[in-house]
This record gives C-alpha cells, structure tokens and sequence, in this order.
C-alpha cells in the first residue's frame, strides 16, 4: 500500500514524512510543488530510499495527480500543501486562493475520479485526509469558550478565509459525492523545519543574527502552541481510525501570549549561546505595527480527539521549545540554505 502526501517538503508535511516511514515502513508518494516554503533539503535523510518517491507538481494538476493515484495504487491521501503564512496572504492574496481553494479542488477532483474506479475492500478503506487549521473560527475574547467542531466558521485573514474555503468543497464531496474524507483544524504548531517566516523560528534566527525581534502590536496575542510531532501523531491517528465524514479539532491546551512565547526564546538562548558583550536577547524584542485584522485569541477545545481516538499532546511546551532551539542552533546550515535572496526580499518588505 502506498499514501500520498501533498506538500511533504514544508514544515508539518517533511515532519509527518519522516515520522510516517520511520513508524510504518509504508511508502510515501510526495507531491510539492517547491514554493519558496518547500526544502528537499528537509528531507534529505530519505534520499535513496525506496519508501519516498518525491514529486515536483502543483496539487492543483489532476492530470498529474491522476497519474500517481493509478500508477502507486494509493490508498489514502494527506493534503498538507497550501500557502500558508498569514502575513503573505495581507501583502497578496490571489496565490492563496489559487492553492488552497482550486488547487484543492483540482485535487479532489482527481481522486474523486480514481475513488469512483475503486471497488469493493480498496474503496470502502480509501480516506482523504484534508489539513486545516483553527484560523477557520476567526478570534475569541479573553472569557469565550475555546473553538470546539460545531463554532461557525468566521475567518479573518485572506489565509483563513482560503482555508475555510477549501475545508467547505472537502465537506461538500462527502455529502455531495460520498467521498470518504476526514478534517482536521489544529492550532499553531512549532518544531524543526519550520520556515523562519513564522513567529517561533524567526525570532530563534533574528536573535541569533543581532537583529530585532518584531513584536506585534502590544504582543499580548494569545496562540494554543503544539509541538509538531504531537499534530503528525494526531494525524496519523485520525486516519486509521476516524469515521469517514468526521473532523476533529487538534490543539495543545498551551495557551501563551506572543510576548510570553518571545521572552521563553531569549532566556533559552541567553543559557545556550550567551551574547559576548552579557546584554539579554530580549533587549533586542522591539514593538512593531500590528498586523492588519489581527486575530486576538485561539484556543482549541480537543475534547473530541481525545474522547473519540485517545489521542493528546504528549510534549510539554517548556521541553518542545528546548527542543526546539536546540534544533536550530545545530541546523545553522539548513537555516541558511532556505533564507535565500528571496527570503530577504520578504523580510524587507515585511519589517521595514
Ligand atoms: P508550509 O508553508 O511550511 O509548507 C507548505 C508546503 O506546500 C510547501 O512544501 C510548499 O512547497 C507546498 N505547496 C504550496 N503550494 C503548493 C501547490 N500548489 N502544490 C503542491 N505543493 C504546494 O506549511 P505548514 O506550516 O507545513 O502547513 C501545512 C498545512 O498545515 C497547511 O495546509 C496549513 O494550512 C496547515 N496548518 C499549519 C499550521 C502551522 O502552525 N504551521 C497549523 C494548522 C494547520
Ligand atoms: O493557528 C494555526 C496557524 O498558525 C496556521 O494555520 C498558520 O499556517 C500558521 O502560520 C500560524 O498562524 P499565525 O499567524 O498564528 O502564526 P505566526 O507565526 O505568523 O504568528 C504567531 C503570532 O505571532 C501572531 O499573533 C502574530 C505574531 N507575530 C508573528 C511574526 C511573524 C509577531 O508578533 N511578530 C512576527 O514577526
């Protein structure tokens, strides 16, 4: 049996990847289209392995995806691409409804088509397994419950309203087509890989460069933080054993503050790599202007995860982000591999 996994060259996808063929000795099929988010080099300790085909594609090209479908005898597939940076989507919309919403659809349509042709055992275990995120449900107030499957959707960012959109076809080929998907919504996820666009790396890698680390707005912005590893489990786990048609929120109850989350970082790296002149990381943490629409508060209420499949984060934030930096500070090499000039391009353009 084989599964195909879209965007496995990004940060949860080359995760998932790693994990998967470690744990299952299944073969993988990785169709990444190597935007300016997607490392081969990530996934550099699978070259030469027959349990990992990687494929340069778009998602959105179903004749391609057709093709793998056929040609690997797929029996479930994870849609991990999408463009995925909030910030990315305020400067320039159109590419995230290009990937998230008819590149899905392009998918869907292609397995759609390759599920009809199935029969029997094959069909009945088929699963699409589709990855979203809990910027669907928009922003809570410090006293609001936290997002549980059944909170309306309300995005906010261009980002979030792609990814509801997509989530809304997926929903709509069980009904409509009886295709057996599965929807997860997980809340912000921090580990090795992760393009330093994103708060947690970002802030690892401008303070180890001497540069500021942009707080935005008063930092008091609260995430639901989980470690990778344990979103890839969860993943997993809902794809063996969830009921078809079913989504699940998955989240790490770690509600932190963005200023809280920062100053973690710098006292870590204050012990680990302490600066030669004795100042703090955290004089380099500078207030910034908001980002537009900014969403206050997530929280995730995994209950039904936990209830229906047994699954919960399994580490702590306080040993994930020790992980974490670590990680960072013995992959200087991939860090500067992927901050190309078209990294520093962005940078520019976002921070100044
Ligand atoms: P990422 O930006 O690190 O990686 C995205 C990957 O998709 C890259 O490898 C990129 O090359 C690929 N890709 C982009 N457009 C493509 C296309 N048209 N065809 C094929 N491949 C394409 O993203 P990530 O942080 O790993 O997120 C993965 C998924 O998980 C996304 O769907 C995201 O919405 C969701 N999610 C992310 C988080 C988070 O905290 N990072 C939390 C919840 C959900
Ligand atoms: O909640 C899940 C989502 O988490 C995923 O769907 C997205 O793909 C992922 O990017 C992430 O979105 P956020 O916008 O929450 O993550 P980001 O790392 O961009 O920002 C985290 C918080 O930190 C947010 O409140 C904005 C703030 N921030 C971010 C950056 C990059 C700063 O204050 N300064 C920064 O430079």
């Amino acid at each position: 049996m084989t599964i195909l996994i879209t965007g496995g060259a990004g940060f949860i996808g080359a995760n998932f990847v790693l994990e998967w063929v470690k744990a299952t000795g299944e073969p993988v099929v990785n169709l990444d289209a190597l935007t300016y988010a997607g490392n081969r080099a990530s996934l550099q300790s699978l070259e030469g392995s027959n349990l990992h085909h990687f494929v340069h594609g778009e998602i959105g090209d179903a004749a391609l995806v057709g093709e793998l479908l056929a040609t690997h005898k797929v029996r479930a597939v994870i849609n991990f691409a999408a463009e995925s940076h909030v910030d990315r989507s305020i400067k320039g919309p159109t590419r995230f409804f290009e990937t998230n919403v008819m590149g899905t659809l392009g998918l869907l349509e292609a397995v759609r088509a390759y599920w009809g042709g199935l029969g029997g055992a094959v069909k009945d275990a088929f699963r699409f397994l589709h990855v979203s995120t809990d910027e669907v449900y928009g922003t809570l107030a410090p006293d609001e419950p936290a997002f549980s499957e059944t909170t309306p959707y309300r995005p906010n960012s261009p980002y979030a309203a792609s990814k509801a959109s997509s989530d809304h076809i997926v929903r709509s080929y069980h009904e409509t087509y009886g295709l057996p998907v599965l929807l997860t919504n997980c809340s912000n996820n921090y580990g090795p890989l992760q393009f330093p666009e994103k708060l947690i790396p970002l802030v690892i890698h401008n303070a180890l460069a001497g540069k500021d680390l942009p707080i935005y707005g008063d930092g008091l912005q609260v995430r639901d933080w989980l470690y990778v590893g344990d979103h890839c489990t969860a993943i997993r786990q809902v794809l063996e054993t969830a009921a078809p048609g079913a989504s699940y929120n998955i989240g790490g109850d770690n509600q932190m503050t963005n200023l809280a989350v920062v100053r973690h970082i710098c006292a870590l790296l204050d012990a680990r790599r302490p600066k030669a002149d004795g100042s703090r990381y955290a004089d380099q943490m500078k207030h910034v202007t908001d980002r537009p629409g900014h969403d206050r508060r997530y929280a995730i209420d995994a209950r039904k995860i936990a209830h229906d499949l047994g699954w919960q984060p399994s580490v702590r934030f306080e040993d994930g982000i020790r992980q974490t930096v670590d990680w960072y500070l013995a992959n200087a090499g991939w860090v500067e591999n992927v901050t190309s000039g078209a990294y520093r391009d962005w940078v520019a353009r976002q921070y100044t």
